[in-house]
C-alpha cells in the first residue's frame, strides 16, 4: 500500500464534511464556486478549509485575493488563513515551475499536499478540483474517500458532454454528487437540466452570467455581493450548506 495513504487519513480525519467542487471541463466556473461556497460557509461561522488542486489553472487564490499568506511549517504544513479560511494551494508548491507536469508528478504532487497539509479541525473542507477526468481527479476521488461532489457545468452542449463523463464515473464508482450547477447562463435553456435529470443527478439551478463578476476577482467584500453569490446562495439552500 501507498504509505502516504495512511498519513492522508490520518490528516482528514477531523474534518466533518468534504465537498470536491468539479466538472469535466475547464472554465466552467469551478473555482469561482468554489471560492464562494468557502466563503459563504466561513461567513455562516463554520470552520472552513479551501484546497486548489487546479494545477493546470491555480486560481483560487487570485479569486479570494491571497497576497501575502504562505504556509507555516510545523510537523508538517499549516494552511495561512486568508478571509478566515483556511487556504492550500498547488499554487505554493508549483509557482513558477513550469507546467504542465507529467502525470506521474501530478499524482505525486497532489498526495503529497494532501499528506503533508494539517488542516486541523475544520467543518467543511471545499476542494477547487483539476479540471478533466485524468489521473489527477482519480486520485482525489481514491484519497478523500469521504467527499462529496458538487459539479459545475456552462449551457454549452459542449460543456456537458464533458461533464456527462464526470458523473458516469462518480455514480460507477458511487460517489455522492449534491447535484449540478449551471453556470453563465443567459437564456433560460432547459437543455442541461434535462440531460443532469436523464443522468438521474440532481440539478440544483442557475447561476446567471454576471457581467462585473470579473471587477470582484480578489476583492471577497464586493465577490459577496455579487449577483453570482446571491444566485449561488439560493442554490447552496437547496442543499441545505
Ligand atoms: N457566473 C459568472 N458570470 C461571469 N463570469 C463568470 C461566472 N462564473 C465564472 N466566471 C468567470 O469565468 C472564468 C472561468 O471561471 P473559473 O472559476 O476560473 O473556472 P474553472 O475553475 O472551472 O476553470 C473566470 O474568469 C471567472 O471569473
Ligand atoms: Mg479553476
Amino acid at each position: 500500500m501507498e504509505p502516504r495513504t495512511s498519513v492522508i487519513e490520518k490528516r482528514l480525519k477531523n474534518i466533518d464534511r468534504i465537498i470536491a467542487v468539479a466538472s469535466g471541463k475547464g472554465g466552467v466556473g469551478k473555482s469561482m464556486v468554489a471560492s464562494c461556497l468557502a466563503l459563504h460557509l466561513s461567513q455562516k461561522g463554520y470552520q472552513v478549509g479551501l484546497l486548489d488542486l487546479d494545477l493546470y489553472g491555480p486560481s483560487s487564490h487570485i479569486i479570494l485575493g491571497v497576497k501575502n499568506e504562505f504556509p507555516t511549517e510545523e510537523k508538517g504544513i499549516i494552511p495561512p488563513k486568508v478571509h478566515g479560511i483556511s487556504f492550500m494551494s498547488i499554487v505554493y508548491f508549483t509557482e513558477e515551475k513550469p507546467a504542465p507536469f507529467r502525470g506521474v508528478d501530478i499524482s505525486n504532487i497532489i498526495l503529497e499536499l494532501l499528506a503533508i497539509t494539517q488542516w486541523g479541525s475544520l467543518d467543511f473542507l471545499i476542494i477547487d478540483m483539476p479540471p478533466g477526468i485524468g489521473d489527477e481527479t482519480l486520485d482525489v476521488i481514491r484519497y478523500m474517500k469521504t467527499s462529496e461532489f458538487l459539479v459545475a457545468t456552462t449551457p454549452s452542449k459542449v460543456a456537458m458532454g464533458a461533464v456527462s463523463k464526470l458523473l458516469n464515473i462518480l455514480i460507477e464508482l458511487k460517489k455522492p454528487v449534491l447535484g449540478v450547477i449551471e453556470n453563465m447562463t443567459m437564456t433560460d435553456s432547459s437543455f442541461i437540466e434535462q440531460e443532469v435529470k436523464r443522468l438521474q443527478v440532481r440539478y440544483l439551478g442557475k447561476i446567471h452570467f454576471d457581467e462585473i463578476l470579473e471587477e470582484s476577482i480578489g476583492d471577497p467584500d464586493r465577490l459577496s455581493k455579487t449577483q453570482a453569490m446571491k444566485d449561488l446562495k439560493v442554490i447552496l439552500q437547496k442543499i441545505k450548506l
